[in-house]
């Protein structure tokens, strides 16, 4: 083999694994939407609001003060960040203590292509449940989460 064939043997390898990899994370997760990173984000979605517990509406309150500049009101996404209230955070996927986690250590961008969420210091952990609660119970209401199904957080 010479050196060229060696070489563009090597890149063939590479492409193959390179698919391999991208074909096993496929199949590990659903896909997230797919955006142009050049594109403008905006994926606002429109989100029934259902009457809240009074654990939910303290967990609203905390979301307002913290989380609302990215994840919009009613967790609906901005530009700037997700919406919660998406398929991709229902509890099977995202469960409880990745939220938990979202707050405390924040978020390398894995998802979609707004960067990465930093950590929010300013929320305590007592206020955390109350945050999950709000998300959850805007989940439920919106078909993300089964209609009656009970919210462990709350
Ligand atoms: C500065 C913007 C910003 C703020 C403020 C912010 N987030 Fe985020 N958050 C993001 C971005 C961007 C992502 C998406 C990362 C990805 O998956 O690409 C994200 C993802 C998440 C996720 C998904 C976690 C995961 O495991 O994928 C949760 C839950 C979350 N945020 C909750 C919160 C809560 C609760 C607050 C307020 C206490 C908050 N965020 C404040 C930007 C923000």
């Amino acid at each position: 083999m010479n050196a060229l064939t060696r070489k563009s043997a090597y890149a063939l390898l590479a492409a193959a694994f390179l698919a391999l990899l991208l074909a096993g994370c496929a199949t590990e997760e659903p896909p997230a939407p797919s955006y142009s990173a050049t594109q403008p984000v905006s994926d606002a979605v429109a989100v029934v609001v259902p009457d809240l517990s009074e654990n939910a509406r303290a967990g609203e309150r905390t979301f307002n003060a913290n989380c609302v500049l990215c994840h919009g009101p009613n967790a609906s996404g901005t530009g700037l960040g997700p919406p919660l209230v998406h398929q991709i955070y229902e509890p099977g996927h995202h469960q409880d203590f990745t939220i938990q986690s979202a707050v405390r250590n924040g978020v390398p961008a894995h998802h979609w292509p707004f960067g990465n969420m930093p950590p929010v210091p300013a929320v305590s952990d007592e206020d955390i449940p109350n945050i999950i609660c709000y998300i959850r119970e805007l989940q439920r209401a919106n078909g993300i989460i089964a209609p009656g199904a009970d919210i462990a957080a709350c």
